[in-house]
């Protein structure tokens, strides 16, 4: 049986998709997220940092 790889895919103008198997820990250390897919904001506009919150379709940036 394969194992699971853990990928990275840019969205253009918008997140960074994390699949597989990862873990996210806030600054205290503490962990926030084990399951995937999840989306990492890319544009800073985000209020639920470091997830993505649709916002960056408000807040055009460049690559
Ligand atoms: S990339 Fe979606 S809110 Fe920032």
């Amino acid at each position: 049986m394969e194992s699971e790889k853990t990928q990275f895919q840019v969205i253009e103008g918008g997140p960074l998709k994390v699949s597989g198997p990862f873990k996210i820990s806030g600054p205290d250390g503490a962990i926030i997220s084990r399951e995937g897919p999840v989306y990492l904001c890319r544009c800073g506009h985000s209020t639920d940092k470091p997830f993505c919150d649709g916002s960056h379709k408000r807040n055009v940036f460049s690559e």
